[in-house]
């Protein structure tokens, strides 16, 4: 079970409070359909006194053996979850105690069984105590297990009027206030475990959804499971069960991120059984709404921070290009730009005299250059082009595309731009060099060296902040 759900179907799992007989309840849950079984590792009764009796000293084993499953099962169809009593962090002394020692015993068991997934509760917003012993264990063994901190997406009923009657300071008016308040327990938590990364997040989904914008917030997380209790479906005129609109979207959401899901409760819908369940969130997935373009052209690089692009010092290959022209709208916004301008600068009865200069700086394989001379066919005015590229082997591209395209109406330039001597001014420059973090492709060297063929009435697409607004047509396009 640890790794994601793969392909197109979904990984789900039977969260259970009690397993009698190990062997024979992962059989049953196996065959209903599920991929593996979250189960306490300790029973309740073995609740253990730290300093009193009679646990102390009781003899005799504190939980099942490990023979009961070979090796394998325990690696990949378990995830363990912690007592539910057990409170590191509470004020009462000897309970914190008694607590700080089962939660050893249970990570160091949990390790010992070399289980894919232990799960641990945060109910509230206190949790110090339980991180420093989780980051402790992560940081001293060599388990390899990674940890899902169940968090519920919206407290409880009594624990948001707990919140409104108790914290008076904090924006209880603003619903978001209280909709953030489980999210602002994880931050603490994951911030005091030093953002470890095997520390993940199993969100619990109740009846009650938090705003968008929170669920939005939850989303960037690393969510790696999600618990769907019994007690959210609502029951189809067949008698199914199905969720409202606003848990499938949810539910969407998280098969983007291959989330895995965990159904806890008992079956509500008696004269089905499970496999309904299962069922359904299958047809869920099957039956997701299609990608928009933007979903298609970011997939595979949701999440990940990328080493920023060295465009100046590197030549960047043809399949870096290509994945900038597969955007969606950064090339539609350009032409925007460029069309707005072009009427902003050029009057009606000057369509036909006016011809504008406008220099690609940085013209890559060409898709400003093409985007520009769109604009112009649209706005139905006279462009003049030079692309500037220095980079040789782009630069084959744009011969290419002069010869079979563009004509004489574009010049194509192989040379730095802070080298070039331009042969006239611009009135209008288009870049694209500001790059993904402020500016990691040197825009304001590179361009202040171009700074002398602009006009000085001239246009600088994007605009920078060296130079003045000039175009209140522009700057609404920009906007
Ligand atoms: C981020 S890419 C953009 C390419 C293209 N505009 C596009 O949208 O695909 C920046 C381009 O600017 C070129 N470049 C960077 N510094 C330059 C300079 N000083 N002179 C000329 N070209 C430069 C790079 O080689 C690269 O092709």
């Amino acid at each position: 079970m640890a790794s994601a759900s793969t392909g197109s179907r979904v990984s789900c799992g039977r969260d259970l409070n009690c397993v009698p007989e190990i062997a024979d309840t992962l059989g049953a849950v196996a065959k209903l359909g599920f991929d593996f079984l979250c189960m306490p590792l300790f029973h309740s009764r073995f609740r253990r006194e730290f300093e009193l009796e009679p646990a102390k000293s009781r003899s005799g084993a504190q939980t099942r053996s490990d023979l009961l499953l070979c090796g394998r099962d325990w690696n990949t169809l378990i995830v363990g979850k912690l007592s539910p009593w057990i409170d590191a962090d509470s004020e009462i002394e000897t309970e914190r105690r008694n607590s700080e020692a089962a939660l050893a015993q249970e990570l160091n068991f949990s390790a010992y069984l070399g289980l894919p997934v232990f799960m641990i509760p945060v109910k509230g917003p206190h949790n110090a105590n339980l991180a420093r012993m989780l980051l402790n264990h992560i940081q001293t063994g060599h388990h390899t297990s990674n940890f899902w901190i169940r968090v519920p997406l919206m407290a409880s009923e009594d624990m948001r009027e707990d919140l409104i009657e108790n914290e008076p300071n904090t924006c209880i008016d603003d619903d978001a206030g209280v909709d953030e308040k489980t999210w602002s327990w994880w931050h603490s938590f994951r911030t005091l475990c030093d953002y470890n990364k095997r520390i993940c997040l199993a969100i619990e989904i109740g009846a009650d959804m938090p705003s968008d914008a929170v669920i939005d917030k939850w989303l960037g997380e690393p969510i790696k499971a999600a618990i769907l209790p019994t007690s959210i479906f609502l029951t189809n005129k067949k008698g199914f069960p199905v969720l409202s609109k606003a848990h499938q979207r949810i539910i969407f959401s998280l098969f983007k991120l291959e989330a895995q899901f965990i159904f806890t409760g008992t079956s509500r819908h008696t004269e089905k059984d499970f496999r309904s369940y299962l069922q359904y969130l299958e047809y869920l997935n099957q039956n997701r709404p299609t990608p928009n373009a933007y979903e298609l052209f970011a997939k595979g690089y949701e999440d990940y921070l990328q080493s920023p692009l060295q465009p100046l010092m590197d030549n960047l290959e043809s399949q870096t290009y290509e994945v900038f022209e597969k955007d969606p709208i950064k090339y539609s916004q350009y032409q925007q730009a460029v069309y707005k301008c072009l009427l902003d600068r050029v009057p009606e009865e000057q369509k036909d005299t006016n011809v504008q200069v406008l220099m690609v700086l940085g013209a890559g394989r060409g898709p400003l250059v093409n985007a520009s001379l769109r604009a112009a066919r649209q706005a139905d005015r006279k462009l003049r082009v030079y692309a500037v590229e220095k980079n040789p082997n782009a630069v084959i591209t744009l011969e290419n595309w002069r010869f079979e395209e563009w004509g004489d109406q574009v010049s194509v330039v192989s040379c730095d731009m802070r080298e070039w001597a331009a042969p006239e001014k611009a009135d209008i420059i288009v870049s694209e060099l500001l790059g993904s973090f402020g500016d990691n492709e040197l825009s304001p060297e590179c361009l202040d060296g171009a700074q002398h063929f602009l006009k000085d009435d001239g246009v600088s697409i994007p605009m920078f902040l060296h130079i003045l607004p000039r175009s209140p047509v522009l700057l609404q396009a920009l906007q």
